[in-house]
């Protein structure tokens, strides 16, 4: 959906307002936010066997404080409800992060539900209901999938290597970078502040040669592999506030394991701070929320403990579910 078009639903909120309150005139042109936002993140398939012995599905910890640094909250969404609970939930939240993780792109309970949500969100941004999703490594490639309505990943592997981003011309005018100074962007293209921990992903051959990819996304920033391959690395929609990085901005704050080249210079910090402030920005437009308190409350991550994974895995902390 287009600005205009949210300006245009909010103008009419606005003229139903004016009819009862005279003291609304000024607003009239003005976009409502939502300063209590709350993002969903679909909790993420346990497919290591150490793993298991705590759960079925996991956060890490890492993408909830990513969101929550923005000035967001977060609800985990589980991957066992039914379509019906589904469009319930997504009536309450105001955004959608899909994590990295290891899933069948099209056959897993991920995907599934990615897919509702998809579906949820075209629906509600072409009637006017702005609502942002935004995918990280996997999660940017299950979006490429429903997309595409194929899976046209390959092997674009680049393991445990932080990179600068090499950015196209249409970065310059994305929503995504809209707030970064110009400076700041060319340090982006300098220094290796992406952490990339993938084996596959859309060559840019692939993605300009699908048409449903190519009239979708705009390609903001691409990287080479290590096979030479070069992949697409940052894309945003053109007409959908749909987001997808092939690497992984809440590791430059939130993960610290020495084995991996988490990049953590104060640049790479104030990347990942811009991106968690942007994508809950987004989140902001967005006017969905909860029946009542009592419902918030009882959905939001807060009622779920972390458990200390640092010693078993990758990660500092990991939510279970
Ligand atoms: C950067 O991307 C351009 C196309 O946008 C490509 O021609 C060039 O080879 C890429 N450079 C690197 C270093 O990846
Ligand atoms: C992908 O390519 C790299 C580099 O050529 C190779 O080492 C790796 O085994 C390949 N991985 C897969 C999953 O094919
Ligand atoms: C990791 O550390 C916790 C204590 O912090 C301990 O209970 C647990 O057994 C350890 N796990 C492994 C796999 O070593």
């Amino acid at each position: 959906m287009s600005r205009a078009g949210f300006s245009a639903f909010v103008c009419l909120f606005f003229a139903g307002c004016f009819c009862c309150s005279k003291a609304m005139p000024s607003k009239l042109n003005q976009e409502t936010f939502n300063n209590r936002p709350v993002i969903g993140i679909l909790t993420q398939i346990v497919s290591d066997d150490i793993m298991k012995p705590f759960g079925s599905t996991y956060i890490p910890a890492s993408y909830v404080k990513y969101i929550e640094s923005g000035g967001s909250r977060v609800m985990p969404i589980r991957l066992t409800h039914t379509t019906d609970e589904y469009e319930n939930i997504f009536r309450q939240i105001n955004g959608l992060l899909l994590i990295g993780g290891a899933a069948n792109l099209e056959t897993s309970d991920f995907a599934r539900v990615a897919k509702i949500f998809y579906r949820l969100a075209l629906k509600a941004n072409d009637a006017g209901d702005f609502f942002p999703i935004w995918g990280t490594c996997m999660g940017m490639q299950q979006l490429t999938v429903l997309v595409a309505g194929e899976n046209l990943l390959t092997n674009t592997t680049a393991e445990n290597i932080a990179l600068p981003l090499n950015l196209t011309a249409e970065a310059s005018t994305s929503k995504m970078f809209e707030g970064f100074p110009s400076e700041f962007m060319k340090v982006l293209t300098q220094e290796p502040l992406t952490g990339n921990f993938h084996h596959y992903g859309l060559t840019v051959k692939t993605f300009q040669e699908n048409e449903k990819l190519q009239s979708f996304f705009s390609i903001l920033s691409t990287n080479v592999a290590e096979n030479g391959a070069h992949f697409v690395s940052t894309i945003e929609g053109k007409r959908y506030p749909f987001y997808g990085t092939q690497w992984h901005p809440e590791v430059n704050r939130f993960q610290w394991d020495r084995k991996r080249n988490f990049p953590h210079s104060a640049h790479a910090v104030q990347l990942s701070s811009l991106l968690a402030q942007f994508f809950v920005e987004e989140g902001r437009r967005s006017l969905h929320q909860f029946d009542n308190p009592e419902e918030e409350a009882s959905s939001l991550i807060y009622n779920y403990t972390p458990v200390y994974a640092a010693n078993f895995t990758g990660y500092e902390q990991l939510y279970f579910f």
